[in-house]
C-alpha cells in the first residue's frame, strides 16, 4: 500500500465514522502492556473469586470488548441478536427438555448410535444448580480443562477472542489472495459461539480448579453441547456446521465423519432431524455439499492449541518451583487450593501466553522476577 493510499483509506474509515455508516472493521484490542498489572499480595489470590480477578484484568476485560464490538459488525440483525444474547447469557437453553424426563431415552439413543462412551446415565450432562440461569457467565469461565491452554478465570473469552482475530485474518487474506468473499457473518459468529459451553462443562470448584471434562461423541462433551446450543437458538445452518468443524475439518472421510458424529449427536440431545434441519447432506452421512470455505476457516482459526497446550504444560513446574522457593509453598499448596489460587490470579492478569513468552525468553529468573513483582510473597 501506497502511503496516499493508506491516507485514503484512514481518511474514509474515518468520514465512514463520522456519517454513522457501517464500517466492517472489527473491534480493536489496544494490546497488552505490562504497566497495566495489578500488583496484590499472595494470601489476596486466595480470597478472590473467578469474578473478582476477571474484573481487576485489563487483559480479560479488553478480549471482552473486543468480542462485543466485534459481533456488533455482523450484518444478519436476528443473527447479531442472538449471538450477542448468547455470550450475554450462555444458558443451556436444551437442558430443560432433558432434565424434564428426556435425558434417559437420549442416553441411550446416544449409546445405540455409539456417539457416547464411558458417560454413565447418571454423570451425564453437567451440573446446572438453576435452570434459569447460566451455570455461570462467560467472562468468568476458563477456556480449557484445568491442565490445558487457557485455564483461568476470563480464558475463554482470551481465546475466543484471539480465535475470531485469527479466523479474520484469515478471511481477509483469502479475500485478498484469493478473490474469494467469504461470508464474514459465518467467520465470527461460528468463532464467537465455537466453546460457548465451556462455562458449563468446567465450572470452578472450591478448590480453584475446574471440573473435569467428560467426552461424547469422541471429544470434549463441550463441543457437542456447544453446537447444540447455536441450533436450538436457532441461527442457521450454514454457521452451526462452520461451528462444528471447530475440532476438525471436513477435508477427508475420515476426519469428515466425526464432525458428522458431533452434529449427529447435538441433533439427538434436541430430538431434531439433522438432514431436514440443512444440517447434514441429505443422505445424513457428509456435511451438506459442496463443503463450505467458512468451515475450514473455523477449524483453522482454533489452532492456538499447538502453541498454548504445551505452553502451560511446561510453564506449571515452573511456577510450581517459584511457588516453593519464592511463596514458600509445601508440596500439599503445590497440589491444592494455594497454588490454584496463585496461577489462577497470574494466568487471568496477564494470560499464561504471556507468561510463556517470558519464560521462553528470560528462562525461570526472569518468570520469577514478573511473578514476584506482579504477586508479592508474604
Ligand atoms: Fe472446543
Ligand atoms: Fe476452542
Amino acid at each position: 500500500m501506497t502511503e496516499k493510499t493508506a491516507v485514503d483509506r484512514r481518511e474514509f474509515m474515518r468520514l465512514g465514522m463520522a456519517a454513522g455508516t457501517v464500517v466492517m472493521a472489527a473491534g480493536v484490542l489496544p494490546g497488552f502492556s505490562w504497566a497495566d498489572v495489578k500488583t496484590v499480595g499472595v494470601d489476596d489470590c486466595l480470597a478472590m473469586s473467578p469474578a473478582k480477578m476477571v474484573d481487576s484484568s485489563k487483559v480479560v476485560q479488553d478480549a471482552w470488548q473486543y468480542l462485543q464490538a466485534t459481533l456488533a459488525t455482523i450484518g444478519d440483525a436476528q443473527v447479531r441478536k442472538v449471538v450477542a444474547g448468547m455470550i450475554a447469557d450462555p444458558l443451556p437453553t436444551f437442558y430443560a427438555r432433558l432434565a424434564d424426563g428426556g435425558k434417559e431415552g437420549v442416553w441411550n439413543e446416544l449409546t445405540a448410535e455409539k456417539l457416547i462412551e464411558g458417560i454413565a446415565l447418571a454423570d451425564f450432562l453437567p451440573p446446572v444448580a438453576d435452570r434459569k440461569k447460566s451455570p455461570q457467565p462467560f467472562i468468568t469461565a476458563p477456556g480449557s480443562g484445568y491442565q490445558s491452554h487457557h485455564s483461568y478465570p476470563g480464558g475463554l473469552v482470551t481465546h475466543t477472542a484471539l480465535n475470531v482475530r485469527l479466523a479474520l485474518a484469515i478471511h481477509q487474506c483469502y479475500q485478498e489472495t484469493y478473490g474469494a468473499e467469504l461470508d464474514r457473518d459465518v467467520i465470527i459468529a461460528s468463532q464467537v459461539l465455537h466453546d460457548i459451553h465451556k462455562g458449563w462443562v468446567f465450572q470452578w470448584g472450591d478448590d480453584g480448579s475446574s471440573r473435569t471434562e467428560l467426552k461424547l461423541a469422541g471429544t470434549g462433551e463441550h463441543h457437542v453441547y456447544s453446537i447444540a446450543e447455536s441450533i436450538a437458538r436457532g441461527l442457521p445452518a450454514e454457521i452451526c456446521v462452520a461451528q462444528a468443524c471447530a475440532h476438525n475439518h471436513p477435508g477427508t472421510a475420515k476426519d469428515e465423519a466425526e464432525v458428522v458424529g458431533w452434529l449427529r449427536a447435538a441433533a439427538i440431545l434436541l430430538g431434531i432431524d439433522p438432514a431436514a434441519k440443512g444440517l447434514l447432506a441429505a443422505n445424513g452421512k457428509t456435511l451438506p455439499l459442496p463443503r463450505r470455505m467458512e468451515n475450514f476457516v473455523c477449524h483453522l482459526g482454533d489452532h492456538d492449541y499447538v502453541l498454548s497446550v504445551p505452553a502451560v504444560q511446561w510453564l506449571l513446574p515452573e511456577m510450581q518451583a517459584i511457588a516453593k522457593e519464592k511463596y514458600r509453598m509445601s508440596d500439599d499448596d503445590l497440589h491444592g487450593k494455594k497454588f490454584n489460587a496463585f496461577r489462577n490470579y497470574a494466568f487471568s492478569q496477564v494470560t499464561a501466553m504471556t507468561l510463556y513468552h517470558h519464560y521462553s525468553t528470560s528462562g525461570r529468573a526472569g518468570l520469577a522476577e514478573k511473578l514476584t513483582a506482579m504477586i508479592v510473597p508474604a
